[in-house]
């Protein structure tokens, strides 16, 4: 079903937000380990609210078909241990952009599905997953400009961290 690729990307968000928030606990940059232990528990609570609409409206119950360990074993790994702290935090940046684009396309195209299928309650509930993705992207890219404009500079960003829009 359209719904089981969603669930799939929930889940995989979940393990992913999980990850940063370790990586950016343990490179010391704890606003950005706030953001992503924020939006994980964000992931959670949408998760569960798209099963149950799902179950809801469907009767259909959503389970985990594929081994979502397996596929995205230790992705992170590389991305602090051999670099500089600069690098580390460039690629993880370039990570999260990538990830939730990634995100965005599995959601444009389901939505399309869902009017090409006649399916209103698919496109209803697949439509506010793909704003709030959108939005996500447009703040990573504003994260994203300001820290390529500091050269990822880790004494710039750690003065410019307080309360600032680079926070998330
Ligand atoms: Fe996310």
């Amino acid at each position: 079903m359209w719904y089981d690729e969603i669930y799939m990307r929930m889940r995989k968000a979940e393990i992913f937000h999980s990850e940063m928030a370790d990586i950016f606990m343990f490179l010391g940059f704890i606003d950005w380990h706030k953001l992503h232990v924020r939006q994980f528990k964000e992931e959670t609570k949408e998760q569960r609210r798209f099963k149950e609409a799902i179950m809801r409206h469907y009767g259909e119950l959503v389970i985990q078909k594929n081994n979502l360990a397996e596929d995205d074993k230790l992705w992170f790994v590389g991305y602090y241990e051999k670099e500089n702290t600069a690098v580390a935090l460039k690629k993880l940046w370039d990570r999260y952009l990538e990830y939730e684009k990634e995100t965005c396309t599995t959601y444009e195209y389901l939505l399309s599905e869902s009017l090409k299928n006649n399916d209103m309650k698919a496109f209803s509930l697949i439509k506010p997953l793909l704003v709030d993705v959108l939005a996500e992207i447009k703040k990573i890219k504003s994260i994203i400009n300001i820290l390529e404009a500091i050269g990822y500079d880790v004494q710039t960003i750690i003065s410019m961290q307080k309360g600032s829009v680079l926070n998330g």
